[in-house]
């Protein structure tokens, strides 16, 4: 004869049994708050760009009533200075110290690399809302690390089909020097010298260095068609006018991946009039969808949205995927992960998908600066996808 004892335990057994074998949406959703550790520059060079980010965040998770996959949100946060030498300490701060259940991070490609390397050691769900580092979407991707941006190698091969298309021949780069600018230089030059164009120099200073002033004298005495360049935040603000100061505006046309002139246009004023940059986001694209946001945005923040927070209300979107799937359990990665590479992310830039290494294809525009805006000219390139090289799933 069993024991009552017995009894009890054999049943909860059998419910926990029967439990398992349910289909998933039939099972109880998670319960508590979901940490998300935000991971971004608060100051620094990039400032302005996690902050956007974490409103775009804030403002979708707002959107839906402050919950996402029916789970609370508790925000940790971190500011990473853009600060390679500083990133596993801080990535092990939200890791280790909070135990967040999801990272959200960041803004530089030197950094995202030990945030990449944290997150696959430890298997916490990554979901970058900026850094274009090919390393996270190629050798170091991996089912849970995802991308709500963009890659370097993405804007700057349309900017270089760009410039060989208006017949250039000769084209000089500058850029900052370490991977995003790097990469960024390296996907102009692929689309430019398929055209037919010869990048004749590359020219780049350290990391977040603006002393552009000899450089610039560089390119006067160079005389090339055409000049590219990658620099975002406050730097992209600097180079824009020391560019113009330099008298090099009038004569020698500056293209870029739109970092050079989104978010930064109130402070570069007339220096960046006219200026042809690609991104995957652009205003005036009028759709429902991103007037929507847009209005949303300024009403929350009284601010105009740029690309940054496109790419952190993204991120949420995309967290909200993959939590929906699993009832919110965030520990269900392979049903959180076969959401998100299935679906089709309704983002104000238009709608995209995920490549196969997490990578979104995405459409990729020129716009043109008119009146403080970053005004749609066109689709440079349509639902680009990053070759995503030395990405193995595992
Ligand atoms: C990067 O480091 O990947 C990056 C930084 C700012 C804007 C775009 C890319």
């Amino acid at each position: 004869m069993p024991t009552p004892r017995r009894h009890a335990a054999a049943a909860a057994a059998a419910t926990l049994l029967a439990l398992a074998a349910l289909p998933l949406s039939a099972q109880a959703p998670a319960a508590g708050k979901l940490k998300v550790g935000l991971m971004l520059p608060y100051s620094g060079t990039y400032a302005a760009l996690g902050t956007a980010i974490e409103n775009g965040f804030r403002l979708y998770v707002a959107e839906q009533g402050g919950k996402v996959g029916g789970r609370e949100i508790e925000y940790f946060r971190v500011d990473d200075e853009s600060d390679p030498a500083k990133a596993t300490d801080n990535v092990n701060k939200l890791i280790k110290r909070d135990a967040v259940d999801v990272l959200v991070g960041t803004v530089h490609s030197g950094v995202v690399a030990a945030m990449a390397k944290a997150a696959k050691e430890s298997g916490t769900t990554l979901i970058v809302p900026n850094a274009g580092a090919s390393v996270v979407t190629g050798p170091m991707c991996g089912p849970n690390i995802f991308r709500s941006s963009f890659s370097n190698w993405q804007p700057a091969y349309a900017m270089g089909e760009v410039a060989a298309k208006k017949g250039h021949k000769r084209a000089v780069t500058i850029t900052h020097k370490y991977a995003a600018g790097d990469e960024s230089v390296g996907g102009f030059k692929e689309g430019f010298e398929k055209g037919g164009g010869k990048v004749v120099k590359e020219l780049n200073l350290p990391f977040p260095q603006v002393e552009f002033q000899a450089l610039l004298t560089e390119i006067a005495s160079l005389k090339p068609d055409a000049v590219y360049t990658f620099f975002a935040g406050a730097a992209a603000v600097k180079f824009v006018k020391d560019y113009a100061a330099a008298g090099l505006k009038k004569s020698i046309p500056l293209y870029g991946p739109g970092f050079l002139t989104d978010g930064t246009l109130e402070a570069q004023g007339a220096d960046a009039e006219g200026l042809l940059t690609t991104l995957h986001y652009a205003d005036g694209l009028n759709t429902p969808r991103d007037n929507a946001f847009r209005l949303a945005y300024v009403k929350a923040y009284k601010l105009q949205p740029d690309v940054y927070a496109v790419q952190g209300y993204d991120a949420a979107q995309m967290l909200g995927i993959g939590l929906a799937a699993t009832k919110g359990d965030i520990g269900k990665k392979a049903e959180f992960s076969a959401a998100l590479r299935k679906a089709k992310i309704d983002s104000p830039r238009g709608a995209f998908t995920l490549s196969a290494s997490h990578n979104p294809v995405q459409d990729i525009y020129l716009r043109q600066v008119s009146n403080k805006e970053n005004k749609l000219v066109s689709v440079a390139s349509k639902a680009l996808a990053d070759p995503g090289k030395g990405c193995s799933m595992k």
